[in-house]
């Protein structure tokens, strides 16, 4: 087993110092990327790419060869689990992720099968491991998974949605159904993400880009909640000096910012904020590590206008240990990839001076 030879980032996650900032991309695999667009339009389509381990792999390696980030994240999808519970995923050029199968019941609720990750989900795992032997120790390896919540809102309503009205529907009238799909899934990502662990993963992040749109009663009870239980039952194993023998857990709900106190006392290692927070409001700064919080659009503007922002994002942040450069939310596809170089050496160069 190779030694890491960037262990920045894990030191970010547990709060311990660094010499600068470590920084990593919500979606730093994908088509801002020439060479990605290339490596897609030969795979001929996404779910191809995640289901071979040699593409998926490739796709990883893209930007860490590119950019000098601090971390990687295996080239995947969060909709792998409903995809292997059987309801048929796709994508149709420009309207997003689609299922052929769609849940609108308990009966539906009933039949899913809870996804064996060493069968349907092998593909993932054989990435991870293959990945994990090419990155050779130059970056660690970030696996992750949608949220339980965030998971439900793609099956019941059967893609991307702007009102959500089908769940909050089910939410409203049909809470014990809904709440049984959320354990299933629940259980689904433990057993998901501990086989990640098991095939490599040196860091989990858990996507919860929907719970924001829940009221404060309801994101605890449907979408923290699951998340708790998933946290309690991850394989992290043990803090020590050796920073590779603890697997921090990031916990990401976008618009969640309003709910920081309640969301640190949850287990995760880290939060992640949107841009939406202001990161000097934080309290929990040096005992919960902070992800985020650049808004991906900046990276449209100049040279001088991004190299401000991150100044201010650093800034906010301050001299405290444990913070993780991100966006608050992936990429957008047209971003110039020489604004992203900006992005990476400022952030390097600016951070050094907080933590002397
Ligand atoms: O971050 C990375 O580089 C790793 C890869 C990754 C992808 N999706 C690749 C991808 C990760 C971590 C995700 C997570 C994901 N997928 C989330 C949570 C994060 C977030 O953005 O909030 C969500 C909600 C999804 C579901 C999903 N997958 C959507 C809505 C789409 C369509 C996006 C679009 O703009 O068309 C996808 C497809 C997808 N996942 C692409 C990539 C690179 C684009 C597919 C393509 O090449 O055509």
């Amino acid at each position: 087993m190779s030694q890491l030879k960037n262990d920045r980032y894990l030191r970010a996650l547990q709060c311990l110092p660094v010499d600068y900032t470590p920084i990593w991309m919500m979606r730093q695999a994908g088509r801002y990327l020439p060479e990605y667009r290339q490596l897609r339009a030969k795979a001929g389509d996404f779910m191809t790419m995640c289901q071979t381990p040699e593409l998926a792999c490739e796709a990883t390696l893209q930007p860490i060869r590119r950019f000098d980030l601090d971390a990687a994240i295996i080239f995947s999808d969060i909709l792998t689990i409903p995809d292997a519970m059987g309801l048929g995923l796709y994508f149709e050029t420009g309207e997003g992720p689609k299922f052929k199968k769609t849940i609108s019941c308990l009966d539906d609720i009933a039949q899913l099968p809870i996804p064996d990750p060493g069968q349907s989900l092998k593909y993932v795992m054989d990435a991870i491991g293959l990945t994990k032997k090419e990155l050779g120790g130059k970056v660690p390896l970030i696996g992750f998974s949608g949220s339980p919540w965030t998971l439900a809102t793609y099956m019941v309503e059967g893609g991307s949605s702007k009102t959500f009205t089908k769940i909050k529907k089910m939410l409203y009238c049909a809470p014990k159904a809904l709440h049984l799909l959320l354990e299933k899934l629940a259980n689904s990502v433990i057993l998901y993400l501990n086989a990640q662990i098991e095939a490599g993963a040196q860091s989990i992040m858990i996507f919860d880009t929907w719970g924001g749109v829940l009221s404060h009663e309801s994101y605890r009870a449907f979408s923290l909640y699951y998340m708790e239980l998933i946290l309690s039952q991850l394989k992290r194993g043990k803090k020590s000096q050796n920073i590779t023998s603890y697997v921090p857990v990031t916990l990401f709900t976008k618009g969640g910012g309003l709910w920081l106190d309640t969301i640190s006392k949850s287990g995760a290692d880290a939060i992640g904020v949107d841009w939406t927070v202001d990161l000097n409001q934080i309290e929990q700064k040096g005992k919960i590590a902070i992800q985020g919080n650049l808004d991906p659009s900046i990276l449209y503007a100049n040279k001088e206008t991004i190299e401000s922002n991150v100044e201010s994002v650093l800034c906010e942040f301050g001299y405290h240990n444990g913070h993780v450069f991100n966006l608050g939310h992936g990429i957008h596809q047209d971003i110039p990839i020489e604004h992203v170089q900006y992005l990476v050496e400022s952030v390097h160069t600016r951070s050094k001076r907080f933590h002397s």
